[in-house]
């Protein structure tokens, strides 16, 4: 028997949370580098058009399963087709795989905010960051430790569980209202810096110049959506376990376009700031911006840290920048390690502190183990492509066709336009369908062009197959829960009287 749940305290406090979650690693460090890569400005139509035909369409359909069922992923989707139950545990898997390594890009951020004072990195900063801060050797050699980095990971560990503990208004809610205004003020700094920096329009223009060509490539395309579907935190059950906790009556429509939207805004200031910021140090390097740019790890922790040595006031500016980037990643790691508290809460009926003390330490330790140490960096990109590529784009797939499938969707929506200003219909099923079509079409492409590289020794290598290994054992995981769980029901919620203290506003 599991007592009433928790709410969020006020609508606000919902959409903080939601975009808290949002905005992340994925707007400061993932997103400029992903449009660069993808043809910069020409990117730009498929985010858009990811954003508006799958991001908010399926935010939605988060928004609505948890609003609907008041339970953790598993719960909801055994709700609707018993077997389905296995894409709520898949999901948890890529949650869990996920908090492991944005918890250590955090750690890294948070590392770097440190040396920003002093810019430790001193001048050569990629042998600082690659060699001296994460030890990286060329081979996977695990347990060995970087200590430094090992303690920063704990104090966020111990920071995100001690959030768990507090629960919802005093943990997850209170945590948003205190990082997204802070976020907020580091951020616009560093935006109004950047912008007014000679050489910003260069790196502008190399951001916003489109490369028309590439704009039929199915990687692209996958990018595009991986990219809409990381940032928005969204197939990965994060919304449905985020929602949950909605009074029945709180809108949704609105709050998702709000979220949406201030979510892309920030990603493209984001944009703005980093490539300004470029293109200072290619008119200062007399270098093309070609040359500067890393994905991933490589534009934040090397390009930055050689940008800020030459910059005017460039230690100021670094710290605010590592800092926006442990704050923005705290708000959505929250995010991530709630969703299998969630469902185990939901699913076993056990308590806040329990989930804590027997899921949170364990996924702390995991991220421990793995992250700190010399192939850190390695597991990171390796992992970042199993979730982040593939694990989010097919969890998302899997709930617009279960919801098809089911015929469910009809009634969902009538659920959603109970409280909903803007009305789900036609538009909406369409949306779904079209982005069910569009994400088979391009992951089939995708996976073809993989299984290629595979044959290719200069590709295959370890790292390719941790790759596919991590993503097939989440698969995998989530069919033994579904097989193991069949037959146990799911526990009874005690119908407690409505609070009337709550329901006032
Ligand atoms: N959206 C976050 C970011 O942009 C990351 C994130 C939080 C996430 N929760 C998620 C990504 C759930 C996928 C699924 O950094």
């Amino acid at each position: 028997m599991i007592t009433q749940r928790e709410t969020w305290g006020t609508r606000a406090g919902f959409i903080l949370a939601a975009a808290g979650s949002a905005i992340g690693l994925g707007n400061i460090w993932r997103f400029p580098g992903e449009a660069y890569e993808f043809g910069g400005g020409a990117f730009l139509l498929p985010y858009l058009f990811a954003l508006l035909t799958a991001g908010i369409p399926l935010l939605l359909l988060e928004y609505t399963l948890g609003r609907k069922h008041q339970v953790g992923p598993p719960s909801v989707y055994r709700q609707i087709s018993k077997p389905a139950e296995g894409i709520g545990w898949w999901q948890n898997a890529i949650a869990f795989c996920l908090s492991t390594f944005y918890a250590a890009v955090i750690a890294w951020a948070l590392s770097y905010t440190y040396f920003a004072f002093s810019r430790g990195w001193g001048d050569q900063p990629v042998d600082f960051f690659v060699g001296d801060f994460l030890g990286a050797g060329g081979n996977l050699d695990f347990f060995e430790f970087r200590w430094p980095i090992f303690a920063v990971l704990v104090g966020v560990w111990v920071l995100v569980l001690t959030i768990m503990l507090g629960g919802i208004r005093r943990g997850v809610e209170l945590a948003n209202r205190i990082c997204i205004p802070l976020l907020m003020v580091l951020f616009g700094i560093i935006v109004v810096r950047a912008v007014t920096l000679e050489g910003a329009t260069e790196g502008l223009n190399a951001f916003f110049t489109p490369e028309w060509s590439r704009i039929g490539e199915a990687e692209i395309w996958l990018g595009a959506y991986a990219q809409i579907f990381f940032s928005l935190s969204i197939g990965m059950g994060t919304m449905i376990a985020y929602s949950s906790y909605l009074k029945k009556k709180s809108e949704l429509s609105t709050t998702a376009v709000t979220v949406a939207f201030a979510n892309s805004s920030f990603e493209l200031l984001a944009g703005i700031g980093v490539f300004s910021i470029l293109g200072f140090m290619s008119v200062q390097a007399a270098q093309p911006i070609d040359g500067l740019v890393g994905t991933g790890g490589g534009v934040a922790f090397i390009t930055f840290p050689t940008i800020l040595n030459e910059m005017p006031g460039g230690a100021f500016i670094g710290v605010l920048f590592f800092a926006s980037l442990a704050v923005a990643g705290i708000s959505s790691l929250i995010s991530i390690v709630i969703v299998p508290m969630t469902s185990v809460e939901d699913r076993f009926g056990w308590s806040r502190k329990k989930t804590v003390a027997y899921l949170g330490v364990p996924m702390a330790i995991v991220s421990l183990l793995i992250y700190p140490t010399a192939n850190g960096s390695s597991m990171v990109d390796a992992v970042d492509f199993a979730v982040s590529g593939y694990g989010l784009v097919l969890g998302g797939l899997a709930t617009i066709i279960l919801a098809f499938a089911t015929g469910k969707l009809k009634s969902l929506a009538a659920e959603a336009n109970r409280t909903s200003v803007l009305k789900l219909g036609n538009v909406w099923y369409a949306c779904l369908g079209l982005t069910a079509v569009i994400l088979t079409i391009v992951l089939f492409l995708n996976v073809k062009g993989q299984i290629e590289d595979l044959s290719d020794p200069e590709v295959a290598n370890e790292l390719v197959y941790i790759n596919w290994g991590v993503g097939g054992a989440m698969i995998v995981f989530g069919l033994v829960m579904t097989v193991i769980l069949y037959k146990r029901p799911l526990p009874v919620r005690e119908e407690a009287e409505p609070e009337p203290a709550l329901d006032t506003e």
